[in-house]
């Protein structure tokens, strides 16, 4: 028996009524562009997430993009993130021709730790990006303190994250301007690339709308340059059709992470989510020593897993003219060594979720 890590076709077997139906509305009307799926999910995204504008784009890179251009991230401005994160959020920091700041993360929860980030803070820094990775928000009310007191923005990069909360709010509810990825394997995903921008502030909310349209205020003016980078009104279809399952699906993934939390050998060290915060769970991320064995060993069994992220992006190549250096950012280095995540998805059977506890507790043991 052979363990699905995302289970995508589980997923679309379960929801095809929905799905087809919903696609075929788009296909009858021909209206690809902008059409009222789009704006109608805008709204729904809206009351899911508490956040007052939710502004759906190309992807969660594109999201990212946005959020920069309509804070008019300039040349030379320095933006503090993580180094132990997925490429994109430094690459756009790059692509708006501002300057990454890396700032190690906490050990146990593999976030930005928010006590070392005003040592990065410079007169250069505009904003931080903290990125809820696997699915848990970052430590927001000491980051958002940080953010008041030297006058900074915040970009909260969800694309792991969406639904998920801090103190009862959604993460897309909070910062200055949040993003997400409808990435298929993403815990909300579309079918192909999609993406979305969340902001309580109207100018932001406006400004983006514009700049995913090449900048446009009305057809052919052209306000700003910005970029296209909407989202396809199939894309939003089958967003609208899998959004109302979406609660339903968050609880079935915490509840798959409760079952590794009981089950799983004491030896790995499972996944840390603070007490006022929820998990998306996009990943079940362990740390475990000889790492490459217990993969391998799984693979063998018929159990897939993915190292999120196997370098972290100080060390990536495309970022060696920031001149940092291995052992600046011991944490991100040492988790990118010894991370493994395991399968996790809404779709398991008992029996799958029952496979692979007992296959790595018998990996483990060896
Ligand atoms: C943390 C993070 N930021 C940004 C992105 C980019 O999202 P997309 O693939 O939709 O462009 C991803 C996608 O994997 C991500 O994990």
């Amino acid at each position: 028996m052979n363990i699905d890590f995302a289970n995508l076709q589980l997923q679309y077997q379960k929801y095809k009524n929905d799905i087809d139906a919903n696609i075929h509305a788009v296909l009858n009307t021909s209206n690809y562009i902008m059409g009222e799926e789009v704006h109608n999910l805008e709204r729904e995204l809206e009351e899911f997430t508490g956040a007052k504008h939710a502004i759906t784009c190309s992807s969660g890179t594109d999201a990212l993009l946005l959020a920069m251009m309509a804070m008019d991230i300039q040349p030379g401005d320095e933006i503090i993130t993580t180094p132990f994160t997925f490429i994109a959020t430094a690459e756009t920091i790059v692509l708006m021709k501002a300057k990454p700041v890396f700032v190690d993360i906490e050990p146990d929860t593999f976030n930005i730790d928010a006590n070392l980030i005003e040592a990065a803070i410079t007169s250069k820094t505009k904003a931080i990006i903290p990125v809820s990775l696997f699915g848990q928000p970052a430590d927001m009310d000491a980051i958002q303190a940080i953010a008041d007191k030297h006058n900074l923005k915040i970009i909260i990069d969800g694309a792991q994250s969406f639904g998920s909360t801090y103190n009862g709010k959604t993460d897309s509810s909070l910062g200055d301007i949040s993003t997400t990825s409808f990435f298929p394997a993403k815990p909300l995903g579309c079918y192909g690339d999609g993406g979305a921008v969340f902001t309580n502030n109207d100018e932001y909310a406006e400004k983006i709308k514009m700049m995913r349209v090449h900048g446009q205020s009305k057809r052919y003016h052209h306000k700003y340059i910005g970029i296209g980078g909407r989202l396809d009104t199939i894309q939003a279809a089958i967003l609208l059709a899998k959004l109302p399952y979406y609660t339903h699906e968050l609880a079935d993934r915490q509840q798959v992470a409760e079952r590794y939390a009981d089950a799983l050998p004491d030896n790995l060290q499972i996944p840390v989510i603070k007490l006022n915060r929820s998990s998306t769970w996009a990943q079940y991320t362990v740390r475990v020593n000889n790492r490459g064995t217990l993969q391998a060993k799984l693979k063998d069994n018929g159990i897939p897993t993915a190292v999120y992220y196997p370098i972290p992006l100080h060390l990536q190549e495309c970022f060696q003219y920031l001149n940092y250096k291995q052992g600046d950012f011991p944490i991100a280095e040492k988790s990118s060594n010894c991370v493994l995540s395991l399968p996790i998805n809404a779709y398991f059977s008992e029996n799958d979720i029952s496979l692979i506890v007992k296959t790595v507790n018998a990996q483990i043991v060896l």
